[in-house]
């Protein structure tokens, strides 16, 4: 089975900036407290902008950095937990805001902070399939609309944002697991008609399970894949939190620098931060054709999934 290159990238962010400082105004903390726990300083609030006009945003400009011919993609896959409707989905809506063909499949995928993980996968088998060359993936959060602002250990962590790949199938390398362990008591919201639709999660409970399976995954794909740490240009873990890639970056010693970080900028913005980090790191000239990477993704489920590509 073929791999999956990444042809192109784009993303979107509101332009409300809200700084640590700016949180004082709404609950009770402190610039100190939240860098010290997390390592965020800003994160971004939509004010104007939605879940889907972010994915829109971030699409188009995926599409218009790779000059992608949009005819040849088959597929639009949004992996989101925030999405502004329940059905029609906001991949629907990407595909008639972009003015793409109908004959497109598109659809939404909700797998928490582990989606666009989720997602490369399910391309990845689409485009072994479908006639068309290219699927669109996007990851796309508006998170500031269902956390809970009287959760003040919580509420510090979230952003909004989206993140867009354009991907097609290619010989690199490509390995990937993925793991569920049924769980609704650490990290849930309640869906639509269903009580008050706020985040809610233990705190300490993530960061033990995170820590836990991000090495262990990480460690079980290379394995998989039978390379090393040395072999692999960079890791790209999940944005939850700087201390919990800070806390596996030390099990892989000499190894830190390969860890990309941008959450002081964004914050937990879920299914968006992989392809938000892409997407700056390709603006850098650091994520090449070729280029190995390992990508981790964690969260509500518990889901978690890593791979190693080639991309
Ligand atoms: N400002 C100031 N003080 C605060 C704040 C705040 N925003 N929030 C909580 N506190 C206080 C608490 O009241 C408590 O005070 P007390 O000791 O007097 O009772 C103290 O700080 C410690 O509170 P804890 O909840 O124990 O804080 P902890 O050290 O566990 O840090 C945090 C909380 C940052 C959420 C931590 O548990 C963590 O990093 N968890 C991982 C969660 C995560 O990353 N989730 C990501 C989302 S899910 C995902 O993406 C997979």
């Amino acid at each position: 089975m073929k791999g999956i290159r990444i042809v192109s990238t784009g993303k979107a962010l509101p332009k409300r900036i809200v700084s640590n400082d700016d949180l004082k105004e709404i609950i009770d903390t402190s610039d100190e407290w939240i860098t010290t726990r997390t390592g965020i300083k800003t994160r971004r609030y939509c004010k104007e902008e939605t879940n889907t006009s972010l994915a829109i945003e971030a699409a188009t400009k995926a599409i218009e950095k790779g000059n992608i011919d949009m005819n040849q993609i088959g597929a639009i896959l949004v992996a989101t937990t925030t999405a502004d409707l329940a059905f029609p989905t906001t991949a629907c809506r990407v595909q008639k805001a972009l003015g793409m063909d109908e004959e497109v499949m598109s659809f939404d995928l909700n797998a928490g902070c582990t989606g666009f993980l989720l997602g490369l996968n399910v391309a990845r088998g689409l485009l072994q399939t479908q006639r068309k060359k290219y699927v669109l993936l996007i990851g796309s959060e508006q998170l500031s609309r269902i956390v809970n602002f009287e959760d003040r250990g919580t509420c510090i962590l979230f952003g909004d944002g989206a993140g867009a790949a354009i991907l097609e199938a290619s010989d690199g390398a490509y390995f990937q697991r993925s793991w569920t362990r049924g769980n609704e008591d650490v990290l849930s919201c309640p869906g639509i008609g269903n009580g008050i639709n706020k985040l809610q999660m233990k705190g300490s409970e993530v960061f033990k399970f995170a820590v836990t399976v991000l090495e262990q995954s990480l460690r079980t794909v290379m394995e998989d894949a039978g390379v090393t740490i040395d072999d692999v240009d960079y890791v790209l873990c999940h944005q939850a939190n700087a201390r919990i890639i800070g806390h596996v970056q030390k099990k892989f010693k000499g190894y830190e620098d390969k860890f990309m970080m941008n959450i002081q900028k964004y914050g937990n913005t879920s299914a968006a931060s992989i392809p938000i980090l892409m997407d700056e790191m390709r603006d850098e000239g650091k994520l090449q054709p070729g280029s190995k990477v390992l990508l981790a993704g964690f969260g509500a489920g518990l889901s978690w999934s890593s791979a190693y590509i080639e991309i």
